[in-house]
């Protein structure tokens, strides 16, 4: 497995990362916490150095079954956790049930606090989980961030969801180690003024990105013939790319992707990840899991890696089927 080191840290990072929203059991349907136990062993095994958590994860249970999982090891290898979600269901507006980004310090500060109770270890990277939406100035959360720093409850702390306006001006005032946002061969908006905004500035340093749904929530894998049914409790049951016309559209490439895997030995899932990984300014892909069987499919992007021209075929049967419906 090869690693990169996230601009600006000492943080060393496989190129594929895995990602622990599935495991956290809300969201994503029933999930198996043994099943959850043995992908985060299977992700060490096979050399991923790093895992993306954060509290919204089933309410914390993300971070228990990490902790479980990695047991001591828990120190060896690097955590990516994030800050400023409100899942008490309270918003600026009042009330409403949803989670909510809330950026206050005093909120910064008490849901590192829980986050270290769980985790239990200085965090290694600390990212604001979405853009403010309590009128908080940037300023005052980027100093909650450093404060956490200076109390030696953070390492590192970077961004997620943020425009190309957003990570310009965060910094401006302090550095930004990292921007996690989404990225695949159905999802391009990282390519322009975002990749932009976190390139190098007047001293060379520049912010690392962290690419995540780049299986397309497990659609990119090839594996839905047909539009799949969900249960209620799974948020692809409601979302769009999995029905109709952008079904067709992306499943028509996960099958280009599925008939490259097969010439090339591996499966879509790994052509689909290493696009993403061997893409100019991305030091990481997080590749979400559910099962060890899942992992040690997708760790096999990084071998891809020594192959580039891969992508030339990947770009040009991608490009193909066109952009994607407008929904
Ligand atoms: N910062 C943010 O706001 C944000 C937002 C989203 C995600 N993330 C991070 O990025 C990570 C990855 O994104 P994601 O989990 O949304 O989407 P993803 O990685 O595109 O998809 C993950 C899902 O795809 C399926 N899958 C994975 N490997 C597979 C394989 N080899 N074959 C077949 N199916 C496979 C699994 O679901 P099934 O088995 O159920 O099909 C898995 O849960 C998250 O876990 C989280 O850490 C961050």
């Amino acid at each position: 497995m090869q690693t990169r080191t996230l601009p600006g840290t000492d943080l060393s990072l496989s190129v594929v990362g895995m990602g622990c929203w599935t495991i956290g059991g809300r969201y994503w349907g029933p999930t198996d916490d043994d099943d959850s136990v043995a992908a985060v062993r299977a992700a060490v095994e096979h050399g991923v150095t790093w895992f993306d958590t954060a509290p919204l994860y089933g309410d914390g249970h993300a971070d228990r079954i990490l902790a479980r999982a990695l047991g001591s090891h828990i120190h060896r290898v690097t955590i990516a956790t994030k800050v400023g979600v409100r899942l008490d269901g309270t918003g600026p507006e009042g009330h409403d049930g949803h989670a909510h980004s809330d950026l206050r310090p005093a909120h910064v500060l008490a849901d590192v606090e829980q986050s270290l109770r769980r985790l239990k270890e200085p965090l290694d990277l600390l990212q604001v989980h979405w853009p403010c939406e309590w009128d908080t100035p940037l300023e005052d959360t980027l100093a909650a961030l450093e404060d956490c720093r200076s109390r030696g409850w953070i390492r590192h702390w970077g961004l997620c969801n943020y425009d190309a306006d957003g990570v310009a001006r965060a910094r401006r005032l302090g550095p930004v180690a990292s921007l996690q946002t989404p990225y695949s061969l159905l999802r391009r908006e990282l390519e322009g003024e975002l990749l932009a905004a976190c390139g190098a500035d007047a001293q060379g340093r520049s912010v690392g990105v962290l690419a995540y749904e780049a299986l397309c929530r497990g659609l990119l894998s090839g594996k839905h013939k047909l539009p799949p049914t969900f249960g209620e409790d799974d948020m692809r049951s409601w979302d769009e790319r999995f029905q109709g016309a952008a079904f067709l559209h992306a499943n028509g490439i996960a099958q280009d992707l599925v008939a490259i895997g097969r010439k090339l030995g591996v499966p879509a899932s790994a052509v689909a990840l290493g696009w993403v990984a061997s893409r100019p300014g991305v030091t990481a892909v997080i590749a979400g899991a559910r099962t060890a069987a899942q992992v040690k499919e997708n760790v096999r992007a990084a071998a891809l890696l020594d192959h580039p021209r891969v992508w030339e075929v990947v770009d040009k049967a991608v490009s193909r089927h066109g952009p994607p419906p407008r929904f």
